[in-house]
């Protein structure tokens, strides 16, 4: 249920007829809108808002040297790999027009002071008055922010970033450096890649800050992580999940679009110490000593907003293969970029290597779908999130999802959006291995319209129990 304060950030997509944008047009059946990629530069200085929906979250990011300090918004921001526990922050860095702009300064405080506080408000007053901040006071003045939003704020315990008294959770995270995986290969040569127009960085997590009621189960975060949308027309093929198949392999991770933290099936936030009425769990620096090799044990220590896209390879000819994939990231604007993170390295039966692994590598391409709320769509998470295709080679018609083969991976038909990706770069992060897809081309469903739009809501809650 989406209260009355939620509902003010309910973001609808599309706002216009996609038939009566130029570069969209509609497939020979009529069941799709249907682009190429990229997008000219000059078409974006007019409009750069995404070509299409990707569901993703926002969060505030501060940094400080001491003698200056930052403040700004991230769309996106996902933990992209397990131990060492990564998050992924990516900011642009090229002018493409009014909304996407170079965050020079920002970047620079960041890279000098190699440490940030990834913030996440309530929705209401205080996150409404940071974004004002943001979105007024230019980069060039960015140091201001912090005091230009009139919030209170106090120092984060591992580092000198600014941490708003306000902010319900926080992880604090520093630079990555180079290091070693489990099987020897380097990784971290660099903590940032410059990717199109944005430079992505890397992070990782030296401690968790959790509101005290929260941690403590009095409160609980409620975060709806699939956009809501309501399929009309039946003809992409319809969902009918294979209850027979799915019980014959008896699935153990569920899967819920409405969670809360903490809940009868989640981790209990383990925190060291109380500080300023805030749980703080501080992770050790190696990740050798922070590897749960106990499959529950292994799970993400505390909540962080994900989606989830439906990642789709092609194994063989004819051959279809997806897999629920809840670390993706739009990580470029221009070219538009998707970065997701698939686990290579084998800890345990949650963290082991994934069949897609190997047809990404193989054909260097990827589809990217986004599901949505509707019963089979869920079912179908659960089936193909637990299932490899290694154990099941008709995964996809067991899960009870149709597809059409494009130039890239197997599309589905019933999801509303799906992004064919081209892999521009691979980088591997200790558990997990980024990969980096310039979207060509995107398809979306022709019963997708402002009058059935998707619906999407950026922001948790916090409610008392
Ligand atoms: C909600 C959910 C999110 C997931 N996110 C990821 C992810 O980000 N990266 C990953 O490697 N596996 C992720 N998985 C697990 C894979 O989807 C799962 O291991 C899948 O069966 C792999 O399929 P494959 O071996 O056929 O490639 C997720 C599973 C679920 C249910």
């Amino acid at each position: 249920m989406i209260s009355q304060i939620l509902s003010k950030y309910r973001y609808l997509w599309p706002a216009s007829d996609i038939n009566n944008i130029k570069e969209w047009s509609t497939s020979a059946d009529n069941l799709f809108f249907e682009r190429t990629m990229p997008e000219k530069d000059q078409e974006l200085s007019i409009d750069s808002r995404w070509p299409a929906f990707f569901p993703s979250s926002i969060c505030v990011v501060t940094t400080s040297n001491g003698s200056r300090i930052a403040l700004e918004r991230s769309v996106g921001a996902t933990i992209v790999n397990r131990f060492p526990y990564v998050i992924a922050l990516s900011f642009c860095r090229q002018h493409l027009s009014e909304r996407h702009y170079d965050r020079k300064l920002f970047t620079e405080i960041i890279e000098e002071n190699e440490s940030v506080a990834v913030q996440f408000l309530p929705p209401g007053p205080s996150f409404d008055m940071v974004m004002d901040a943001i979105s007024t006071i230019p980069d060039e003045n960015v140091h201001q922010r912090i005091s230009g939003s009139d919030l209170s704020f106090r120092k984060a315990v591992t580092n000198t970033a600014p941490v708003f008294s306000d902010a319900y959770m926080v992880y604090e995270a520093s630079l990555v450096k180079p290091g070693k995986d489990f099987n020897g290969n380097q990784i971290f040569g660099s903590p940032w890649v410059d990717v199109g127009s944005h430079r992505l960085y890397f992070f990782e997590v030296n401690a968790i800050q959790l509101r005290q009621d929260i941690a403590e189960g009095k409160s609980q975060i409620c975060w709806r992580s699939l956009p809501a949308w309501e399929p009309i027309s039946e003809k992409q093929g319809y969902l009918t999940t294979d209850d027979s198949a799915v019980q014959k392999k008896g699935y153990q991770k569920g899967y819920t679009a409405d969670y809360r933290f903490p809940g009868s099936k989640t981790t209990a936030f383990e925190s060291d110490n109380i500080e300023n009425c805030m749980a703080v769990k501080h992770l050790p620096p190696l990740p050798e000593d922070q590897i749960e090799v106990d499959n529950d044990r292994a799970r993400w220590p505390c909540f962080f907003p994900s989606s989830l896209s439906f990642v789709t390879t092609l194994a063989e000819e004819d051959v279809p293969n997806m897999m629920p994939c809840g670390s993706t990231m739009v990580v470029s604007r221009q070219p538009m970029t998707i970065a997701i993170c698939i686990a290579y390295a084998a800890i345990n039966e949650r963290y082991s290597p994934r069949a897609t692994l190997d047809f990404i590598r193989r054909t260097g391409k990827f589809g990217c779908g986004v599901p949505f709320i509707h019963e089979n769509i869920i079912s179908a998470i659960q089936y193909t999130g637990n299932i490899s295709l290694t154990d099941d080679p008709e995964k996809l018609q067991h899960a009870g999802l149709k597809w059409e083969l494009t130039k890239y991976a197997p599309a589905l038909s019933a999801l509303p959006i799906h992004y064919e990706c081209r892999v521009v770069d691979e980088i591997r992060l200790g558990t997990h291995s980024m990969f980096l897809g310039e979207v060509r081309g995107i398809r979306v469903r022709s019963d997708v319209t402002p009058d059935n739009p998707l619906e999407w809501f950026p922001l948790a809650e916090v409610r008392g129990t």
